[in-house]
């Protein structure tokens, strides 16, 4: 059984993290969304939210699991006998710090691999905050974050 975790602080959850989670779901026999619960980033959501909210946008996925961590990855993908960790790549400039977390990972873990999924063109340049930039100032949320996600980050700044 192979089985993958796919980290990130999904804060919140956009369309670009959505099609990495289903297009991961389909090489693996199961998938953790591992939410990163870190006090230090100051997140707009909760980690709980942030758990529930990919929960209710990845109901449709049997094999899909949401789960909050903190601390390290590696211990986190021990602690669930995981094989591999995916990660999405938009640009170049995600590669760099990519790169800095995968081997420092390995250099703590030798046996930690990540594969890289490369983000569908569409959603190349989107990022969560990003998206919330776009909210803050009550931009149209339709093409960056799943239906269910818009009114809880529009409530979080005031917006009808
Ligand atoms: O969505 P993000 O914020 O780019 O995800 C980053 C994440 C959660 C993958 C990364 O910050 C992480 O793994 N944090 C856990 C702490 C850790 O293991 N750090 C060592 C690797 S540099």
């Amino acid at each position: 059984m192979k089985i993958a975790i796919y980290p990130g602080s999904f804060d919140p959850v956009t369309l670009g993290h959505l099609d990495i989670i289903e297009r991961a779901a389909k090489m693996v026999d199961k998938l953790i969304i591992g939410v990163l619960n870190n006090n230090t980033k100051n997140p707009l959501f909760s980690a709980d939210d942030r758990v529930n909210m990919l929960k209710e946008v990845t109901s449709h996925l049997d094999n899909v699991e949401v789960e909050a961590f903190s601390g390290l990855l590696i211990d986190f993908v021990k602690r669930k006998n995981a094989d591999v960790v995916i990660r999405g790549l938009r640009a170049i400039t995600d590669f760099e710090y990519e790169l800095q977390m995968a081997q420092t990972n390995r250099t703590m873990e030798p046996t930690f691999d990540t594969i890289f999924l490369i983000t569908s063109l569409q959603y190349a340049y989107l990022s969560s905050s990003t998206v919330k930039e776009v909210a803050k100032f009550g931009g149209d949320l339709n093409k960056f974050l799943p239906q269910q996600v818009i009114p809880k980050v529009k409530d979080k700044y005031n917006i009808k």
